[in-house]
């Protein structure tokens, strides 16, 4: 808990992110100024923080006073010139270009030439909300995790345009917040949003190929990769439609990379209906104490020639201390070499550098290992050996490592 200390953030959009990060900066030692569109939204989330400051004060992790004083700093604006003083703003409104340009639009005029704007945005571009709003050099993007008094993760998002000296005081704020901020380019899904995406797509592949259920496939990656869930466990707990929207946002962005391509069977889940388990039914069925895998699997017998086999027995040999059928080890190996692969062009293209891409995917998904570290302990030949060996038998181009995946695995 760090000291009052005078600085004020302004927050547009008291919803569930808005709240988290009030709560951050609060005990960060920030005052806040908290505006909504609804301003019960204000209201409903300055209690909700209050309800979890004393939860953190029966945890022994804040004293009573510093809970006290963190509530205190946050207070309601309701118009633009209450946040007069802030030197920074930060929206975490709908995800909504036009929207974020009118809010953060409408707040511009009130702010000192030196206020720095920041978005909450998933999916939407940094540079144009800057450009839109008349202040490119000032504007980034602040990335937090849900929920965010919880992750540690902020992704701190260079517009084309940002001052270097204005995205290092962002990245120095997250951390006077407490937060473990990494720096990414303005592109599509950011680190997190894109890297992430083959644990989910690849095990859809591997459940149309016919090789294993649902359950096998979650057990096999948390039983070799250590993975905390499985894909599917997981996209059921975030929801197939939001799953399948950021998959098709990202994969939309980067010109239908086939790499990204969305998954038919889980389009269909989201047609359905079958969202999850907050529908009751997603890739498991949540009846019973125990979920129950949903979707019938069409199986096909596992057959791959001696060279895939040798590849994946080397890539395993290195990737973690498991070892089990070959159909297992295939699974694994697969839908691990497609996170590295993303890894690798998100690094060959600027994304970011690989400490912050492994750090990202360590705090923002809970992955045992940065995919780049994983690579550099399996070591570059064994890798390109897997994907020239899985490019063989694809029927696109997905296993294609960029040049860079030398220089990231070496
Ligand atoms: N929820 C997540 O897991 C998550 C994670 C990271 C980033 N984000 C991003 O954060 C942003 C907010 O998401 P959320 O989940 O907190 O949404 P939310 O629906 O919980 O909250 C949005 C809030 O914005 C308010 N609002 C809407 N239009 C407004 C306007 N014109 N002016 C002022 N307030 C307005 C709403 O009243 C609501 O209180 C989105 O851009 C989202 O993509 C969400």
């Amino acid at each position: 808990m760090s000291q009052a200390n005078g600085s004020t953030v302004g927050i547009i959009g008291a919803g569930t992110m808005g709240a988290g990060i009030a709560q951050v900066a609060s005990i960060g030692g920030w005052n806040v100024r908290l505006m909504d569109v609804d301003s019960a939204k204000c209201k409903s989330a300055i209690e909700e923080v209050g309800r979890r400051l004393n939860r953190l004060v029966e945890k022994e992790r804040l004293t009573r006073e510093q809970a006290d004083a963190a509530a205190d700093r946050i207070v309601i604006a309701h118009d633009p010139d209450q946040l007069e003083s802030c030197e920074l703003v930060i929206e975490a409104i709908i995800e909504d270009l036009s929207a974020k340009v009118k809010v953060l639009g409408d707040v511009t005029t009130a702010l000192s030439e030196h206020a720095i704007f920041a978005t909450n945005t998933s999916s939407l571009s940094v540079t144009a909300i800057g450009e839109q709003i008349g202040r490119p050099t000032r504007t980034v993007g602040m990335h937090f995790f849900n929920p965010a008094p919880v992750l540690p993760l902020v992704e701190i998002i260079a517009g084309r345009q940002s001052d270097a000296s204005v995205v290092d005081r962002v990245v120095e704020i997250a951390r006077q917040w407490n937060k473990s901020p990494v720096r990414a380019a303005d592109t599509p899904g950011f680190i997190v949003n894109r890297v992430a995406r083959p644990f989910y797509l690849e095990a859809w592949r591997i459940l149309a190929d016919g090789l294993a259920g649902v359950d096998e496939i979650d057990r096999i990656l948390k039983q070799f990769g250590e993975f905390r869930m499985g894909p599917f466990e997981l996209t059921d707990l975030i929801g197939q439609d939001v799953n399948a929207a950021t998959t098709a946002s990202v994969w939309k962005q980067l010109g239908q990379s086939p790499r990204l391509k969305p998954s038919p069977i889980q389009e269909q889940l989201v047609e359905e209906g079958n969202l999850g388990r907050k529908t009751g039914r997603g890739a498991y069925i949540y009846e019973q104490d125990e979920p129950a895998p949903a979707i019938e699997v069409e199986r096909r017998p596992f057959v791959a020639p001696d060279r895939l086999l040798e590849a994946v027995e080397q890539f395993i040999e290195k990737a973690g201390p498991n070892r089990g059928s070959d159909l297992e080890q295939y699974i694994f190996a697969r839908v691990l070499i497609a996170i590295i692969n993303e890894a690798a062009w998100a690094k060959a293209e600027g994304v970011a550098s690989a400490d912050d891409i492994n750090t990202a995917m360590k705090l923002g998904t809970n992955y045992p290992k940065g995919p780049l570290e994983w690579a550099r302990q399996i070591g570059h030949p064994r890798c390109t050996r897997l994907l020239d060996q899985l490019r063989e038998q694809a029927d696109d181009d997905r296993f294609v490592a960029p040049d860079m995946l030398a220089a990231s695995t070496t």
